[in-house]
C-alpha cells in the first residue's frame, strides 16, 4: 500500500524527498503495486515535445490491482455500495470477490465481441454499479474506455466515438434521476444515425425496462451476454505506458479533446492521492458524489478507492430528491466517513436551509471534500459548520482532467484549512506561479498563472490523435512548464488559492465548458449570425453562461431564446444551455477582428464601470448599446 502521511513533519519530509529525488520517491510508491514485470526506469521526460513516460517497460494491469490483489485478505469486504435513486428501491453492494467475478464476466463478454487490447469502447451509462464494472472490465482486457457523461447529447457521443474510432458503445436503456426517467439508448440510437461508423456493437444494460428501439444488427442485451460468462478472466499484461483511458474535456478552442491517461502512472497516482487526501482507514465508508462521467468519478469513485482496498459508495440519484436532505440521509444510512462533493451541490443545498443537515446524524463524517470549482467562503463555512459540525476538516482539492489525480489540497488533520484555499501541493507536485511573460514569481502574497515544473505519474500523455494540440495547449505557453490555464493566489504562508480559468474555459456547476464550443452550437441555429459566450458569477452554479447573439431575420423574443437553447442541448447537452441570452446588434472587436471578451465579461458581470481601455476596439460604439441591454 502506498505511503500514508501521518503528520505535518511526515508531509514535509515526503514533499522534500519528492522534489529532491522524484524518481526515488515514486519508485518507492510504485513498488507497493503488482508488477508482472519490473520497470527498467522510473521516469523519462521532456516538456518540449512533450514526452512523458513513467515506469518504463513495467508490466501490470490496473484491474488486477483493484481486485485480485485484495482477494487474499479482503474477498468478503465490501468494495462497492450502491444507493439507488429511489430511497425505497433495493440498495446493493459488491464484495471484492463479487466485484471481481462480475468484472471478469463482463470482460469475457467484451472479448466475445472481439474487443481486445487497445480497442476503444465508449461508455454512456448512468450511475449504476455496472458502470464501474464496465470500466474495470475494459481495464482487465486492455481496452481503452472513454466515458461520455450521460447528460451529453447524441452529437457529443457521435463526435467522441468518431474521434476515438470506438468499436463498441455500452449504454443502458434509461437513466433514473430524481423524478425523471431519461432515455439513454434512444440518444445512442441517434448518435449511431449521425455517425459512429466504427461501432460494431451496442451493448445495452436494462435498467428500468422501458421501451427501446432495437436494431438486430448491432444491439445486444447485457443480460443475454454477460451473466452467463465465466467469472474468471486473466488480466491482460499491460505496459505501464499503454493507453488506459481517454476522457474528453473542453478547452478554449474547438471541439473537446481526448485527454489520454496511461496505465502505470495513473494507477500509482490515483491510489496515492486517495489514501492521503482522505486519510482512508480500514473499515471506513467513503462516498464521492461525483459522476463517473468526469475525472473525479474515474479517480475517486472507481480506481483510487479500489486500488486502496476501500469501500466506495456510488449514488444513482441527485442531491435534492426526494428532498434536499438526501445526501445527509445517505451519509447517516451508511455511516459515511469521508464525503466528497462539488461546491455547486453545497450551494444548492445551502439554499434549502440548515434544517436538512440538522435532521440527520452526521457524526460519522471525518473528512469533507470539495472539488471541481472554487468554493466560496459562505459555502465553505456552511459545509464546515452545518455538515461537518466544525469537526471534519474540509479538503478543497484542486485538479484537472489532464492531471489524473488531486494536485493541491489540505491534508485532513495534518495541515490546517483556510476557507477557499486548496492550500498545499501533493508530494511530487511542484507548482509555481509565473507572470504573463513566464517569469517565476517567487514572493508570497501574490497572484500569478499556475504552472507545474516537473511531471507526476498521471500527467496526461497526449490528446488522442493530435499530439500537437496537447503541446500547444499545455506546453507551449511557457517553456518547460505544464500550464494549467488557471490563475492562483499564494498567501503569506505559501498556501495556494485557485482563482479560476484565465482562458476561454468556463466552469458551470463544476462542468467544464469551452466558450467556443457553446458559440459553435449557438451558431448552428440558422437565424444566428454570430455569437459570443462568456461566464458570469452565478450564485449556485459558480459561473453561468451568458450569450450575446446577433440575428437580423428573427423576432428577438423568448421563443427565439428557447430555440437557441434547444440547439445547444442538441449539439452538446442541456448542461451547456445559456442562462442568459442577450440579443445585440454587434460585438466589440479589435482591429484584427477578434472579439474582445474582456468587455463582454465585465458587462455580463455587472461591472461595466470597470471595462477599462477601449482604444483598440474597431467599433467602440457597440459597447454602449450592449450595456443598455444587459440582462442581469
Ligand atoms: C477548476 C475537475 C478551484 C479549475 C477535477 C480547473 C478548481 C478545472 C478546483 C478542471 C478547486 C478544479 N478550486 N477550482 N478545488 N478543482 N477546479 O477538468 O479551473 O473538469 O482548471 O477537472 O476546474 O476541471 P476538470
Amino acid at each position: 500500500m502506498t505511503t500514508q502521511i501521518k503528520d505535518l513533519a511526515h508531509y514535509k519530509e515526503l514533499y522534500k524527498q519528492s522534489v529532491e529525488n522524484p524518481e526515488q520517491f515514486w519508485d518507492k510508491e510504485a513498488q507497493t503495486f503488482t508488477w508482472f514485470e519490473q520497470y527498467d526506469k522510473v521516469c523519462e521526460w521532456n516538456f518540449t515535445e512533450p514526452k512523458v513516460k513513467w515506469f518504463i517497460n513495467g508490466k501490470m494491469n490496473i484491474s488486477y490491482d483493484c481486485l485480485d490483489r485484495h482477494l487474499p485478505d479482503k474477498a468478503d469486504q465490501v468494495a462497492i455500495l450502491w444507493e439507488p435513486n429511489e430511497p425505497t428501491d433495493q440498495a446493493t453492494s459488491y464484495t471484492y470477490q463479487e466485484l471481481h467475478d462480475e468484472v471478469c464476466k463482463c470482460a469475457n463478454a467484451l472479448k466475445n465481441f472481439g474487443i481486445g487490447k487497445g480497442d476503444r469502447v465508449i461508455i454512456y451509462m448512468p450511475m449504476l454499479a455496472e458502470l464501474a464494472i464496465v470500466l474495470l472490465a475494459c481495464s482487465r482486457i486492455g481496452a481503452v474506455h472513454s466515458v461520455v457523461y450521460c447528460g451529453f447529447s447524441a452529437q457529443a457521443i457521435a463526435d467522441r466515438t468518431d474521434d476515438a474510432q470506438a468499436k463498441m458503445i455500452i449504454c443502458s436503456d434509461y437513466n433514473k434521476r430524481g423524478h425523471k426517467n431519461i432515455p439513454v439508448k434512444a440518444v445512442v440510437d441517434e448518435a449511431m444515425n449521425i455517425g459512429c461508423n466504427s461501432v460494431e456493437t451496442v451493448l445495452v444494460h436494462k435498467n428500468t425496462g422501458g421501451e427501446v428501439n432495437w436494431s438486430d444488427d448491432v444491439d445486444r442485451w447485457w443480460h443475454d451476454e454477460v451473466p452467463n460468462q465465466s467469472p474468471f478472466c486473466a488480466a491482460e499484461e499491460m505496459d505501464a505506458e499503454d493507453l488506459h483511458f481517454i476522457l474528453y474535456t473542453s478547452g478554449s478552442t474547438g471541439k473537446p479533446k481526448g485527454v489520454v491517461h496511461t496505465c502505470g502512472g495513473y494507477m500509482v497516482y490515483s491510489c496515492f492521492t486517495f489514501r492521503n487526501v482522505f486519510q482512508y482507514k480500514p473499515g471506513d465508508i467513503y462516498w464521492c458524489s461525483a459522476d463517473i462521467g468526469w475525472i473525479t468519478g474515474h479517480s475517486y469513485i472507481v480506481y483510487g478507492p479500489l486500488l486502496a482496498g476501500a469501500s466506495s459508495l456510488m449514488f444513482e440519484g441527485v442531491p435534492t430528491y426526494p428532498d434536499a436532505g438526501r445526501f445527509w440521509e445517505v451519509c447517516e444510512k451508511y455511516k459515511v466517513n469521508q464525503f466528497y462533493t462539488a461546491p455547486t451541490a453545497i450551494r444548492a443545498l445551502m439554499a434549502h436551509g440548515d434544517s436538512f443537515p440538522a435532521k440527520y446524524d452526521l457524526s460519522s463524517i471525518k473528512v469533507l471534500g470539495s472539488v471541481g470549482e472554487p468554493i466560496n467562503e459562505e459555502a465553505w463555512h456552511w459545509y464546515n459548520d452545518k455538515v461537518g459540525k466544525g469537526k471534519a476538516p474540509i479538503v478543497d482539492t484542486y485538479f484537472q482532467t489532464e492531471n489524473g489525480g488531486i494536485m493541491i489540497t489540505p491534508f485532513p488533520g495534518i495541515t490546517d484549512t483556510k476557507p477557499t484555499y486548496a492550500s498545499y501541493p501533493m508530494p511530487g507536485i511542484q507548482p509555481i506561479l509565473v507572470d504573463k511573460d513566464g517569469k517565476e514569481i517567487k514572493e508570497n502574497n501574490v497572484e500569478g498563472l499556475l504552472c507545474i515544473k516537473h511531471p507526476w505519474p498521471s500527467i496526461l500523455r497526449t490528446t488522442y490523435g493530435d499530439h500537437e494540440r496537447c503541446r500547444q495547449t499545455y506546453f507551449s505557453t511557457f517553456k518547460n512548464l505544464y500550464f494549467t490555464g488557471d490563475g492562483a493566489r499564494r498567501d503569506e504562508e505559501g498556501r495556494l488559492r485557485i482563482i479560476g480559468r484565465v482562458d476561454d474555459v468556463i466552469n458551470v456547476s463544476g462542468h467544464r465548458m469551452g466558450t467556443a464550443e457553446v458559440e459553435n452550437a449557438i451558431n448552428e441555429h440558422p437565424s444566428v449570425i454570430e455569437s459570443a459566450v462568456v461566464g458570469y458569477p452565478h450564485p449556485i452554479k459558480g459561473q453561468g453562461i451568458y450569450a450575446y447573439v446577433i440575428s437580423v431575420d428573427k423576432e428577438l423574443n423568448d421563443e427565439f431564446r428557447k430555440e437557441i437553447n434547444a440547439v445547444v442541448a442538441r449539439e452538446i447537452g442541456p448542461i451547456a444551455k445559456p442562462d442568459v441570452i442577450q440579443f445585440v446588434t454587434g460585438l466589440p472587436k479589435t482591429r484584427s477582428g477578434k472579439i474582445m471578451r474582456r468587455v463582454l465579461r465585465k458587462i455580463a458581470s455587472n461591472e461595466a464601470d470597470k471595462i477599462g481601455d477601449l482604444t483598440t476596439l474597431r467599433n467602440p460604439e457597440v459597447v454602449e448599446s450592449i450595456k443598455q441591454g444587459v440582462l442581469v
